[in-house]
């Protein structure tokens, strides 16, 4: 399908989908750039013409390496289109390993990574108020990148620093305060969430459904009973950074100024040293000490090969280099300029072909093009079977989980259950037609990536049987 106001663009894929809309793949034909579409339907809720036009506000004073790129915007009729920049790792959540975590040197990198950005946007009067795996995104050398600001808003201007009163953000990562006090500051509320992401990242589990004193698990927290999961999984050195940043206290928690001091955060790591205390040992140690995407048959690709140190984030040569101002977007990029502005330059579709399977070894940068970088994410298999038994096969692993399953149009089903903490959980699952294979392909709808994560483990070990793990050459068409 074509950008309809661009025709040299195709929409590829769906890459994720929310209440506001969709954000689609677009690739540029000619030269396969790739771009991040979001659609927003401005009808769809009575204040959404005023929070995207915020969005589009924010996102034009950021530039920074940590924060997805804007492009720009075009509004054509009710739908706005906002043009990021294509994150082709995914987003951080595909990385945790559930009830594990991922190596500690990993955690570290993107901990660091995450700080710098909210580090800018603080310096910039900005706050995200939605801080989550789900909304930080990899790009092809798995720099991280500060996600949808949707829920930001500017809490500093002239120096002149105001309190928030507005609940937002998502309940296992909110601040105690957001849920006690009428008003709060904006700065702690961010580094609250920074720290529920790290112990995501360093135990592969969320430590409570909300910081109330009606959770148990918080209140063990505040009891320091670190012998209890998931502090017990937990490096008494990134434990003691943890202890620093889910201070009850506002005023006591730990400042970005304080972090960067951290013992852990000032650790040196050497790369494949140092691992998740769960991690080491696990059957995944086969694939090395740079092994990611651990249950995927899809793409177990290394970066290994590609030396970086811990705070450089570089670019890769298919992707559009950062701006050197802040307002000014007027690269070479004169494709990404013709799609924001929607003037249409129709070229012959190219014939390249994409390599899909276990087997591909991803280069980070200009050797892949868009389609091989699609791969990367992991909550998706190949089957060995035709759509009508790989439907079926699907759907008889579901009923007996005891999942709600319904069918929509596009061979596309709707899966909905409860996590275990009975907290709804939906996603999609589309059986795809690639190059005589039956590419499954699930996508979280609602509720917590790390529960849709084990849910996807689960039902791949129960369809082990009928998963194809060979490379597969796919035509591009
Ligand atoms: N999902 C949502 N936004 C995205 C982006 N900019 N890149 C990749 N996937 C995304």
């Amino acid at each position: 399908m074509a950008v309809p106001f661009v025709e040299d663009w195709d929409l590829v894929q769906t890459l994720g989908e929310g209440a506001y809309g969709e954000v689609q793949l677009a690739v540029n034909r000619r030269t396969e750039e790739a771009v991040a579409v979001k659609k927003v339907d401005t009808t769809r809720a009575l204040d959404c013409p005023e929070n995207i036009k915020k969005e589009i506000c924010i996102n034009k004073l950021l530039n920074h390496a940590n924060i997805v790129r804007f492009y720009g915007h075009r509004r054509e009729g009710n739908i706005q289109y906002l043009f990021l920049e294509y994150c082709s790792g995914g987003e951080l959540f595909d990385r945790i390993e559930p009830d594990v975590g991922m190596p500690e040197v990993d955690a570290h990198r993107f901990f660091l990574q995450l700080i710098a950005g909210v580090e800018y946007l603080h310096s910039i009067g900005i706050t995200h108020r939605d801080i989550k795996p789900e909304n930080l995104l990899l790009d092809d050398r798995d720099n991280l990148k500060l996600s949808d600001f949707g829920l930001a808003t500017v809490y500093r201007h002239n120096s002149r620093e105001r309190l928030l009163n507005k609940m937002c953000g998502t309940l296992p990562y909110v601040a105690p305060e957001l849920l006690k006090r009428k008003e709060f500051w904006a700065e702690p509320v961010d580094i609250w969430s920074c720290g529920i992401v790290l112990v995501a990242m360093l135990a592969g589990e969320l430590p409570w459904d909300q910081p109330a004193e009606s959770c148990q698990e918080y209140c063990d927290w505040n009891e320091k009973k670190l012998y209890l999961t998931p502090w017990k999984k937990i490096d008494p050195v990134p434990l003691s950074l943890l202890n620093k940043i889910l201070m009850e206290g506002p005023k006591s928690r730990a400042t970005i100024s304080d972090i960067k001091k951290d013992r852990w955060f000032i650790n040196q790591f050497k790369r494949g040293v140092k691992r998740t205390r769960l991690s080491s040992g696990s059957p995944n140690d086969s694939l090395g000490p740079f092994s990611k995407h651990i249950h995927s048959n899809v793409d177990l690709s290394p970066v290994s090969g590609v030396p970086w140190s811990e705070d450089q984030t570089r670019y890769s040569s298919s992707q559009p280099e950062p701006r050197t101002a802040v307002s000014s977007w007027d690269s070479n990029h004169s494709s990404i300029d013709n799609l924001v502005q929607g003037i249409s330059f129709s070229q012959p579709i190219c014939t390249d072909h994409m390599l899909v399977g276990s087997q591909l070894q991803s280069t980070p940068g200009s050797s892949q093009n868009p389609w091989q970088r699609l791969v990367k994410r992991m909550t998706r298999f190949f089957t060995k079977l035709d759509a009508e038994q790989s439907y079926l096969s699907l759907k008889e692993v579901c009923e007996k989980l005891g999942y709600t399953w319904k069918k929509n149009c596009n061979n596309q089903v709707t899966i909905s259950t409860m996590d275990r903490r009975n907290n709804k959980l939906i996603f999609k699952v589309n059986l795809i037609e690639m190059s005589e294979r039956i590419l499954v392909d699930f996508r979280l709808s609602k509720g917590d990536g790390l529960e849709f994560k084990r849910h996807f483990v689960t039902i791949k070990h129960k369809l082990n049987d009928i998963i194809y793990t060979q490379k597969i050459l796919l035509p591009v068409t």
